[in-house]
């Protein structure tokens, strides 16, 4: 087995040791994580399930612009597991908010808002948690400049969790760990591959893909197409060789023919990136073949849709999202 970034610990002790540390910190207390299914966060809730069971609870909240079957995934990665996982329904709420809106960032502080709203309600009904864990990892703590210090982080890079709740202390499990270390110790817990595996996906979803209005409607077209675009490049083998790669539905119409008709249907984007840190970033060379497939199943498949283009951009000088 491959050693963590500190060669003297070995990816199993790591376990062990933060069980024993979880336990110590805890005691009979209670713990509350947000559970969004990233890696991070779920080996968290793995080793605080290993560590104290049913004392954690997890809360999912889907703001309903989430890949499609990914609250079901989350739910079948831990049925298994030893704690309480609440699954908050949200979709109507975070829509009627987002009704209208243009503006990514509006759409980004809505969303982080209305997370904090829903997490503080749910942790309301459970009374007093007294610890609020979450999956900071050792870039987070070098980013934020302060070793001893990191501010409750935040699902929606919009201000995080409210210091008005009062948690007695924060418990992060994985804060020494480097991603790649993370996902070893997910492999080891036994987590599944689509979680141990998941590629970076932004707090607010599906809704900085949908580019202009956020609709159930257009959420639904985008959501069929990045599952086959997803589907097809997992068929062919690059799943493992791709940072992220995903779609995006534009907001631009264009004509087409389908069943001899014409059509004047959204245009969608096809975005696939090679990366180190996400800071900068390349294109992946895509062969063209796959994006053929990809592109024929989402035209004859997905309604709404006329076309299909391949993002060609690095980062600099474009982003990795297209909001
Ligand atoms: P950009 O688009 O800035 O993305 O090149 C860099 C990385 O950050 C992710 N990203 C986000 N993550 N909330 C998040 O939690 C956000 O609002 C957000 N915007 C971008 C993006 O997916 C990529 O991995």
């Amino acid at each position: 087995m491959k050693n963590l970034r500190n060669p003297q610990i070995l990816a199993s002790q790591y376990i062990e040791d933060q069980m024993i540390k979880i336990r110590e910190t805890v005691k009979d207390g209670r713990v509350l994580l947000a559970l969004s299914g990233g890696v991070d966060c779920s080996v968290c809730a793995a080793l605080l399930s290993k560590a104290i069971g049913k004392r954690l609870t997890c809360v999912f909240v889907d703001h309903g612009c989430m890949r499609k079957n990914e609250a079901r995934e989350v739910k079948n990665a831990f049925a298994d597991w030893d704690l309480n996982l609440i699954i908050v329904n949200a979709e109507e709420r975070f829509l009627s908010k987002l009704k209208g809106v243009t503006d990514p960032e509006t759409k980004r502080k809505l969303i982080g808002a209305e997370f904090i709203r829903v997490f503080e309600e749910e942790s309301a009904k459970l009374g007093e948690t007294e610890f609020l864990a979450q999956g900071t990892i050792y870039t987070d703590v070098i980013e934020s400049g302060d070793k001893n210090n990191v501010a409750v982080k935040s699902h929606h890079n919009v201000g995080g969790l409210p210091d008005s709740m009062n948690f007695r202390g924060i418990i992060e499990p994985v804060r020494e760990l480097y991603k790649d270390e993370v996902r070893e110790i997910s492999g080891l817990l036994g987590l599944p591959d689509y979680i141990t595996k998941r590629q970076p996906f932004p707090g607010p979803g599906l809704a900085i893909r949908v580019i202009g209005e956020v609709t159930k409607k257009r959420l639904d077209i985008l959501r069929n197409a990045d599952y086959i675009y997803r589907e097809e490049i997992t068929t062919a083998g690059l799943n493992n060789d791709i940072n992220q790669y995903f779609a995006v539905l534009t907001d631009m119409r264009s004509v087409g023919v389908k069943d001899g008709k014409r059509v004047y249907d959204y245009i969608l984007a096809l975005r696939a990136i090679k990366s180190a840190d996400l800071v900068t970033a390349d294109f992946a060379k895509i062969p063209y073949e796959v994006l053929e497939k990809v592109s024929g199943r989402i035209t004859s498949e997905v309604d709404g849709i006329s076309r299909v283009v391949y993002d060609i951009t690095k980062k600099p000088p474009g982003t990795i999202e297209w909001e």
